[in-house]
């Protein structure tokens, strides 16, 4: 029987970040060093970290920018390398999943010996990796649901690979979703993200590793999502917060559950063509699900938070969902060549989401699904 387990203290809605300070005031006194990985300067002069920043602060608190989207050993490495003298208690992630991942990774990473990218590659591959500090996660694109979950993806292109930085003792301290730090958010980024945390919802519902609990999560995920996704496109801010609700519901889901053929055949997409993960997620989701609708129970119930009849009204509801914010719903659209659809195929099938589908994911097959989005 599969079991539930999350430990992650959430404060939803908007406004919930004024509550920040008030939980970081529980830090003993001599354990107040404070790092705060934030996707741009922008994000630093929000008043809650601007206040955290100040120089009458109680907190000893550092900041440090971190710009790139797919985060690589070597740009962990320099991110450790540049924070490790500080050697923070706490460590406060501001940005999409790329920061939570980084800042749940360096939690990992303090205390280490590391003397280059190399020897973080080898930790990361030994998988003995533990926190040695806290981290909070402040997402600013609802999606990723990261900030609920215990392992952040590590994209390594040197060795063609994908990486996964997991323990189950780095859960986040705690998770501010707030939705008015969505708002404003590209609507490309905006779709593509709520996109991306429909199909953790979907994948965490059919997962081998599904549970009572986890259905429950993302059957409500999938609702709120696709019941407001389209209020996205006028910015209003209560599809933002049902956004960013929908996705901290689908990353509860999920995190223990993980993912399952969407994820896995999206990554070598990503890696070689570019194609933002959201995106990629989104295009595979009803080829995905017609594959897994006669091993699926409960897929009346799946099709009905969705609001599609089948498959068919699926592709077509995501790809209008793409069309209409800017980005292509095929993969010729993206710029894939069709000769490459082999070799893709053969790479998407990756350890831990591949096995986890519930029919069986075989490079033939992943190959017709490839071809039924190429045009
Ligand atoms: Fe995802």
């Amino acid at each position: 029987m599969n079991s539930y387990y999350n430990p992650v203290h959430t404060f939803q809605g908007p406004g919930s970040l004024a509550q920040l300070p008030e939980l970081l005031q529980s830090l003993p006194k001599d354990q107040r060093r404070v790092l705060i990985l934030a996707w741009s300067e922008g994000a630093l002069r929000q008043p809650v970290f601007a206040g955290l920043l100040a120089e009458n602060s109680e907190f000893e608190v550092r900041s440090l920018v971190f710009t790139a989207s797919n985060p690589t050993v070597d740009q962990l490495f320099d991110a450790w390398k540049d924070t490790c003298e500080f050697c923070p208690h706490v460590v406060i992630g501001v940005g999409g999943g790329t920061i939570l991942d980084v800042a749940k990774s360096l939690c990992c990473l303090y205390g280490c010996e590391l003397n280059s990218a190399d020897d973080l590659r080898r930790r990361i591959v030994a998988g003995d990796l533990k926190p040695a500090a806290r981290w909070i996660g402040v997402p600013t694109t609802a999606g990723t649901g990261s900030e609920v979950t215990c392992w952040a993806t590590i994209w390594d292109p040197e060795r063609d690979a994908k990486r996964s930085l997991e323990s189950k003792e780095n859960y986040a301290w705690a998770a501010f979703v707030d939705p008015e730090l969505a708002q404003g958010m590209p609507i490309k980024l905006a779709i593509s993200s709520a996109l991306d945390a429909v199909a953790h919802a979907v994948e965490s519902y059919w997962a081998r590793r599904t549970n009572a609990v986890s259905r429950a999560l993302a059957l409500e995920a999938i609702r709120t999502i696709m019941g407001q996704i389209d209020n996205l496109f006028s910015d209003q801010i209560e599809a933002h917060d049902a956004m960013a609700r929908g996705s901290m519901l689908a990353g509860l889901a999920f995190s223990n559950t993980k993912t399952t053929a969407c994820h896995s055949i999206s990554y070598p997409l990503t890696m070689h063509y570019g194609i933002p993960h959201g995106a990629a997620v989104a295009m595979l989701l009803a080829p995905v699900l017609e594959m897994n609708v006669p091993v699926t129970s409960g897929m009346d119930r799946l099709l009905e938070a969705l609001g599609a009849e089948n498959a068919a009204g699926l592709k077509k509801r995501v790809s209008d969902l793409l069309e209409r914010s800017g980005q292509p719903s095929t993969l010729k659209g993206w710029g894939v060549r069709r000769g490459d659809l082999t070799r893709l195929a053969a790479l998407g099938i990756t350890k831990g989401r591949a096995d986890n589908n519930p029919a069986e994911l075989k490079s033939e097959k992943i190959e017709r699904m490839l071809n039924s989005i190429y045009e």
